[in-house]
């Protein structure tokens, strides 16, 4: 037993326990009401002094102390444990009554007994349903022998990934990774512009150590990797005028000419936009439109066909090979890095517009469409395409009706649109540090995490909160160290890798 109850409302539960305890923020412990028959789940947050006797009492024994120290002499204390004592502040998370988990509309009674809760308290957690393991319970620092995880499911309803900088969103993805690849039933599109997830770094494994890489992994990139790949190649002509304005801004002018143009070429149209000098396609508009229009618009052409991820060649793309790894449930991985940004987010853009208009249209075939898997399109500093009304936005409105999800992985949520941010249903919440980024989470989580500010100013690198629609309570995880949770899958899956050899 740590203590007892002793106060004070239904949103604030505080109690006792003794000086000599180390009771942490975050730790989950148990309240048993046994008069109710009731097992109340609290949340430390907060933690106080106490005392027997006045506060004048304090200073006046803390002064005793000090001049006893000054004089080198030892001091003593008559009942120290009674007199002094420590007070933890704790959010009721909710109890048991009849085997069921129910929200915190009731108090323990006085003098309730607290304890730490145990693996046994933990039980109502196993019938979440998830199919995608992320690590295991925490209670405060200490780790609870209690898989967590989200429920695949949940995928099409987006996904937020939001810390500070070092605190674990790419290793929180790799273990995400690792997960559906050993599930098999979840597509997911994961874009890489640091080029860590192939082959991990320093520290850490990549995804192609997972024992499973060969028939779940594919992998694009536009240079070469140490392991099997393909090329990461994109068609100039599957480039839609729309997906330009995801990535530049442009005037009125500037849109009224790209529409023409693409009314005009149809899928030709960026080519030739790049092939055609300034006066013809001046005058093949009947000069409504400026030269002037046109050399902007065809330097950001040159731009774009420069690149060495595109290609001239029609028949030369990796689109629909991504669709099809994705339509088996493939984690599939996009290799950005050493690409300008433009590149990289030209590349996202394509394939999101794919993947939506691909899931739009077999929509219409409700039996073809129940087959398809779910997929999931990851974004590194996904502050960057969320902003205006471009496709991830898009995807983040409407995804979910075609089984397409959004992970936002960001350290800076506050820089997207409230509105967007409240169509993500699952928040991965580890250490933030920025106030202001704690605000815009708070008010759009699935649960109340307005009591949890503390712990998750403090949450050390790999521990998380988890919250979704339908989870007990903000859930506090300890992330999987990829490295390790890897091991688990060894001696499963020892195919011989599979890629397509007509990229390279
Ligand atoms: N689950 C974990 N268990 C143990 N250590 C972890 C865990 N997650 C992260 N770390 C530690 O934190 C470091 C940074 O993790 P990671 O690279 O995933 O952070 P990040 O949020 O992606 O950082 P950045 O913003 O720089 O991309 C790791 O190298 C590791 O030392
Ligand atoms: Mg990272």
């Amino acid at each position: 037993m740590l203590g007892r109850i002793i106060g004070r409302n239904a949103t604030e539960i505080v109690f006792r326990y003794p000086y000599g305890e180390d009771v942490k923020i975050g730790e989950i412990l148990v309240a048993e009401d046994e008069e109710n028959d009731n097992l109340f789940f609290l949340r430390v947050v907060d933690l106080q002094y106490g005392q027997e006797g006045s506060e004048k009492w304090g200073y006046r024994t803390a002064g005793e102390m000090m001049l006893l120290d000054e004089m080198e002499q030892p001091y003593s204390m008559r009942e120290k444990e009674r007199r002094l004592f420590k007070i933890g502040i704790c959010a009721p998370l909710g109890y048991i009554h009849d085997g069921k988990f129910r929200k915190p509309k009731a108090i323990p009674s006085h003098f309730s007994k607290v304890r730490r809760a145990c693996r046994d308290d933990y039980k109502f957690l196993d019938k979440g349903g998830w199919d995608i393991e992320i690590g295991k319970l925490r209670s405060g620092e200490s780790e609870v022998d209690v898989k967590v995880g989200i429920d695949g499911n949940l995928i099409s309803h987006h996904i937020g990934i939001f810390a500070t900088t070092g605190m674990g969103k790419s290793n929180l993805m790799r273990v995400f990774a690792a997960s559906a690849m050993a599930s098999g039933r979840y597509g997911l599109l994961i874009i890489d512009p640091h080029g860590e997830y192939y082959e991990g770094g320093e520290e850490t494994k990549g995804l192609r150590h997972h024992p499973m890489a060969g028939h779940s992994l594919v992998v694009y990139s536009p240079h070469h990797l140490s392991g099997p790949h393909n090329t990461l190649k994109i068609s100039a002509y599957e480039i839609t005028v729309g997906d330009l304005q995801n990535i530049f801004s442009f005037t009125e002018a500037q849109r009224d000419a790209l529409y023409a143009l693409s009314s005009r070429f149809g899928k030709e149209w960026l080519v030739n936009l790049h092939d055609m000098e300034n006066e013809e396609l001046v005058d093949e508009f009947g000069r409504r439109i400026q030269d002037i229009t046109f050399s902007v618009l065809k330097r950001r052409a040159e731009r774009i066909m420069r690149s060495e991820i595109i290609h001239r060649d029609e028949n030369v793309a990796v689109t629909d090979s991504i669709l099809n790894n994705l339509k088996e449930g493939k984690v599939v991985l996009v290799d950005t890095s050493g690409l300008y940004e433009y590149e990289e987010l030209l590349a996202g853009v394509v394939l999101a517009r794919r993947v939506l208009s691909h899931n739009k249209n077999a929509y219409r075939d409700k039996e073809a469409f129940g087959k398809l898997p779910s997929v999931l399109i990851t974004m590194e500093e996904a502050q960057r395409v969320l902003k205006a009304d471009g496709i991830f936005a898009q995807i983040a409105r409407e995804g979910r009706k075609f089984k397409v999800g959004l992970c936002a992985i960001t350290q800076q949520p506050k820089l997207i649109k409230e509105e967007l941010l409240s169509q993500f249903n699952t928040f991965f919440i580890l250490g933030l540090a920025d106030e202001g980024d704690r605000n815009i989470i708070k008010s759009s989580a699935k649960q109340d995490i307005s009591k949890v500010e503390k712990e998750i100013q403090t949450l050390e690198a790999g521990e998380a909160l988890i919250t979704y629609p339908g989870a007990p309570f903000a859930i506090p995880a300890k992330i999987h160290w990829y490295d390790d949770y890897i091991k688990n899958f060894e001696g499963e899956g020892k195919e011989p890798v599979k890629f397509d050899e007509a990229f390279y």
